[in-house]
């Protein structure tokens, strides 16, 4: 098959587009024939994507989210049949679907959206399981609670707004590009521009959804009402700050969910859920498709790779 593949650690300057052997599933995996993968910039500073256990792993192949049709199953595997159309993350320690083929354990895949294009199921997984997993299963967001997202033009913001409407919550969210009708599209009713604008006037909110960290996060403590919920993606919260204001904070790291995945293609295809694609290049510039994350005034969502059409 050709693959897009690095042999040794580096920025995309490192990839390059060439044949590799098509793997095999395991008894619990699945082989899928790959339509289209989805890209997440930051993953090749990430040490899972060159180590497993500690243990380096090149040559590797990069983009965690996959949407494809299933080309082979495993033996062990009896809820999926071949030519089944499916989508999910990819564990960032295994290769990824920047390839014709790419091997995935079933129970990390689900029926894809049927309404849409294999680029934009590709591009929902990671930001969609990211938004979803902090809205409802760490922060807990109530119907008509005030939730604050942090940098609501990205690929996880744009699903967070949009989800915490869905859930019946008061949107608030913070931008730094010209990004406003974007984000006031997917439900936000308050636009904070941080160029000239400060977010941290008083505690005015129950939840916040932080996607950018550093500053960011230390200024959100002090937006929280009593007994508020913070949760970041950045980085685990200092210990002790959140007792300081009376709130909560915490970090977690994603994780692959069919029952998730399941929602939210139910979303996407009622027409509820709407992914924002940035832009999209063929396998053969799949290096193309890593240095555009480095373009400054870059279109907000997702970089997607089209593998086949
Ligand atoms: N813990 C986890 O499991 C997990 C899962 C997914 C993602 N993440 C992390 O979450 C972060 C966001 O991911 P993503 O895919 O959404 O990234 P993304 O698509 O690059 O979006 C980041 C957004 O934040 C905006 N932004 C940056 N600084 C800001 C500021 N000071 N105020 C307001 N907005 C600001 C960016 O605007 P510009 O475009 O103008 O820069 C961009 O719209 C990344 O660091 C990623 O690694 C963690």
């Amino acid at each position: 098959m050709t693959a897009l593949r690095a042999h040794h650690r580096g920025g995309p300057e490192v990839l390059i587009v060439e044949p590799a052997p098509v793997p095999v599933p395991t008894d619990a995996e699945v082989l899928v024939a790959v339509r289209a993968a989805a890209i997440t910039f930051a993953e090749l500073t990430w040490d899972e994507t060159w180590t497993r256990d500690g243990v380096g792993r090149t040559p590797i192949i990069p983009s965690h989210e996959v949407s494809g049709v299933i080309a082979d199953i495993g033996s062990g595997v009896s809820d999926f049949e071949r030519g089944d159309e499916v989508y999910g993350l990819i564990g960032f320690d295994r290769d990824g679907a920047a390839a014709d083929y790419v091997t995935v354990p079933a129970a990390d895949l689900a029926v894809r959206p049927s309404t849409v294009p294999h680029t934009v199921s590709a591009a929902l997984p990671l930001a969609g399981l990211t938004a979803l997993q902090a809205l409802v299963d760490h922060a807990g967001v109530r119907p008509g609670e005030d939730v604050l997202v942090h940098g609501g033009a990205g690929g996880v913001g744009t699903l967070a707004i949009q989800l915490a409407s869905i859930l019946g919550a008061n949107v608030t969210t913070t931008v730094r590009s010209d990004t406003s009708d974007l984000v006031r599209d997917c439900g936000a009713q308050r636009v904070i521009d941080v160029r000239n604008e400060a977010f941290d006037d008083g505690p005015a909110y129950d939840v916040v959804i932080d996607t950018v960290g550093g500053q960011t996060l230390d200024r959100s403590y002090s937006v929280l009402r009593p007994g508020g919920r913070l949760i970041t993606l950045s980085a685990p919260p200092p210990i002790g700050k959140a007792d300081e204001y009376g709130i909560t904070a915490m970090f977690f790291i994603v994780t692959p969910s069919r029952d998730q995945l399941d929602e939210l293609a139910a979303l996407v295809d009622r027409g509820q859920l709407h992914v924002e694609i940035a832009a999209t290049f063929p396998l053969a510039k799949g290096r193309e498709a890593f240095e555009s994350g480095r373009q400054p005034n870059r279109r907000a969502g997702k970089t997607v790779i089209v593998v086949s059409d």
